[in-house]
């Protein structure tokens, strides 16, 4: 009896261990694979609409959020206008998250998230690229940004591109908090 109970528990250890190796194999990595270059901060939807509307997003467009955090700016555009969008976020739980909003949302056919850096990413089919990252981040890809397909529109949240100078400037109050929104489209080659 102890022997036949020694080896039932045995066996259900053996069990346990192999669903928990198969669990964690499955499960994505929690943590981004170099430290983040800006901190998780989203867009207030207000912002976001904004954001859309100064770039008139379209359903011919495609449109990457760099830094795309929970999917939202990609996610709503997909909604309301029926674009196509790529989301690239270093962070892993946020892509986790931004595939659950785009599903809850009814989004899927029309985007996808990337779990990446946005330093290596290839966004050169992008139509409009929207962006809340910070001041020298955006400096960073600017060269990156000026290489797209002249007409490419370009729009950020509060941070600018330093002499680049934006076709148009927005500014806006979410609860007595301002923000800005700057609009640019990506100059012919000289
Ligand atoms: C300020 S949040 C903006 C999120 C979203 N775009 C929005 O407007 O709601 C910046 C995002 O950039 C991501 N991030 C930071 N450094 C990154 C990098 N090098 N490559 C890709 N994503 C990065 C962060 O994980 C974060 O989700």
């Amino acid at each position: 009896m102890i022997r036949h109970l020694r080896s039932s528990t045995l066996a259900a250890l053996a069990v346990t261990l192999v669903l928990v190796v198969a669990a964690a194999a499955q499960a994505p990595t929690q943590a981004p694979s170099k430290p983040l270059d800006v901190p998780y901060v989203p867009t207030h939807e207000t912002i976001v609409e904004a954001m859309l509307e100064v770039a008139k997003v379209g359903k011919n467009d495609i449109l990457y959020d760099l830094g795309s955090g929970d999917g939202r700016i990609v996610v709503t555009a997909a909604k309301k206008y029926g674009t196509r969008g790529t989301g690239i976020d270093l962070d892993p739980v946020r892509i986790a998250e931004a595939n659950e909003n785009a599903k809850k949302a009814g989004v899927t056919h029309l985007v996808k998230f990337i779990q990446g850096d946005i330093f290596d990413a290839t966004f050169s089919d992008a139509t409009v690229v929207t962006m809340y990252l910070l001041p020298d981040v955006n400096l960073k890809l600017r060269p990156k940004i000026l290489a797209l397909k002249p007409g490419t529109r370009i729009v950020s949240h509060n941070y600018d591109m330093g002499d680049w100078k934006p076709l148009r400037s927005l500014n806006i109050n979410v609860s007595d908090t301002p923000h800005q929104v700057y609009f640019w489209t990506v100059p012919a080659r000289q």
